[in-house]
C-alpha cells in the first residue's frame, strides 16, 4: 500500500519515518509528502528515500498513492480532506476533525458521498491504559458511567516553540479533542451542554494570541458529567512536556489512567525525565490499514469527529459569552 502524506511538520515527519522504516507494519510503502513549505516536504520525504509536492494535487497525480495521513495544522483539515475523499483516496485525518461544524459536516458530507474509508486520528484510542480501561468498562467490571475529570497539559514550549501556528488554535482543539474523544468513546454518550472559562496573558505577552489555560465542565445525557482542563503554559522545567490523567467513575467501580510517568522514571543529575515507554501509534496505524483493506471498520469514525467537533465550537461559545451552551 502506497501511503502519501499531507503535512511534514513534526506528525508528517513521524508517520513518515513509521511507514517508511516498516515500523507501522509490512507491505507500507511512502508514496511523496505534500506541504505548502516545498523544501521542507522535500527534505523529509528524501530522508526517506521519497519526494516533496507542493500541493496535494501533485501528489495525487504523480505518486500513485493507495492512502494519505492528513497532518495539516488544526483549522487546515478541510481543505485536503474533503479533496482526498472527491479522488476516491481513504485517508487518516489528524484531530480535531475540524474547528467549525460547518468543516466539520463538509467533510464527513464529502466522505459520505464518494464511500471512501476514513478515520480521524483519534490516537488515544490505542493509548495502552485507555484500551485496558475500556475493555474494563466493556466487561462490565465497573458498572455504569457517572461522571470524569480529565487534565491534558503541555509546557509552554509547545505553543510557544513548537507549533507555529499556536495562535489560530487553542489548548482546548489541540489537547481537550483527545480527552472529549475519550470519553466518548468511553461512555457514549452525546453531550448536551457546557460551560467553560479561559485564562488569556501569559502567552499573548509572548505574541501568541490564545489562551493560556481553559477548564470546561460538559453535561452529557442520563445527568452524567466531566471536568475537562487544559493548560498550555506549564514551566519547561516539568520533568516531561506532556501532563496527562483521567479519573472515569461509573457505579460500581472507578479506573485512573495516568500516562504521564510512562512506567519509568529516569533521575539523572539534573533533573528528572519520563523517557516514554508506551507507544501505540504502529498500532493505530495498523488498524487504519486494516480498515483500508476491508478487514475492519474504522476504529475512529467521522462521526465521532463530528461530535467532537459540535462540543469543542460550544465549548468555545461558553468561553466567550461566559454563559452555559448548548451543544
Ligand atoms: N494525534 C496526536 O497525538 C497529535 C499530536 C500532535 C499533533 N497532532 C495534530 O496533527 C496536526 C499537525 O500537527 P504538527 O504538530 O505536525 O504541526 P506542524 O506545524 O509541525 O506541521 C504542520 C505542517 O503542515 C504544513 N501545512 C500547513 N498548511 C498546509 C496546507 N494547507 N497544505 C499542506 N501543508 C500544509 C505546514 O507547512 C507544516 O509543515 C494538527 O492537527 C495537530 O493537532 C496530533
Amino acid at each position: 500500500m502506497r501511503v502519501g502524506i499531507v503535512g511534514a511538520g513534526t506528525m508528517g515527519g513521524r508517520y513518515a519515518e513509521g511507514i517508511a522504516s516498516g515500523r507501522f507494519g509490512s507491505g507500507l510503502e511512502l508514496a511523496g509528502i505534500a506541504d505548502l513549505d516545498v523544501a521542507r516536504a522535500a527534505a523529509t520525504a528524501g530522508a526517506h528515500g521519497s519526494r516533496g509536492y507542493p500541493s496535494l494535487e501533485g501528489l495525487l497525480e504523480d505518486g500513485r498513492v493507495d492512502a494519505l495521513y492528513i497532518a495539516t495544522p488544526d483549522d487546515a483539515h478541510r481543505a485536503p480532506a474533503v479533496a482526498a475523499a472527491r479522488a476516491g483516496v481513504p485517508f487518516l485525518l489528524e484531530k480535531p476533525l475540524a474547528t467549525t461544524v460547518e468543516d466539520a459536516e463538509a467533510i464527513a458530507a464529502a466522505v459520505a458521498e464518494a464511500g471512501v474509508v476514513a478515520e480521524v486520528n483519534f490516537s488515544n484510542r490505542w493509548n495502552p491504559p485507555f484500551v485496558a480501561a475500556r475493555q474494563a468498562i466493556d466487561r462490565g467490571e465497573i458498572g455504569e458511567f457517572v461522571t470524569l475529570f480529565a487534565r491534558l497539559n503541555n509546557a509552554i514550549g509547545s505553543p510557544t516553540q513548537r507549533l507555529a501556528w499556536a495562535g489560530r488554535t487553542t489548548s482546548a482543539w489541540f489537547l481537550l479533542s483527545h480527552c472529549l474523544d475519550l470519553a466518548y468513546w468511553l461512555h457514549g454518550r452525546p453531550a448536551e451542554r457546557v460551560y467553560a472559562s479561559g485564562v488569556r496573558g501569559l502567552l499573548e505577552a509572548r505574541g501568541v494570541p490564545t489562551y493560556d489555560s481553559i477548564h470546561a465542565i460538559v453535561r452529557y445525557a442520563g445527568g452524567t458529567d466531566g471536568a475537562y482542563e487544559s493548560t498550555w503554559v506549564l514551566p519547561e522545567g516539568m520533568p516531561s512536556p506532556v501532563e496527562f490523567t483521567f479519573r472515569y467513575v461509573a457505579s460500581r467501580g472507578a479506573v485512573t489512567m495516568d500516562t504521564h510517568e510512562q512506567s519509568i522514571r529516569l533521575h539523572a543529575a539534573e533533573r528528572t525525565t519520563f523517557p516514554g515507554t508506551l507507544s501505540w501509534a504502529p498500532q493505530r496505524f495498523a488498524d487504519f490499514v486494516a480498515a483500508v483493506r476491508g478487514e475492519r471498520s474504522p476504529g475512529a469514525p467521522i462521526a465521532d469527529g463530528v461530535e467532537n467537533t459540535r462540543i469543542l465550537v460550544a465549548l468555545h461559545r461558553s468561553i466567550e459569552s461566559g454563559a452555559v451552551e448548548p451543544v
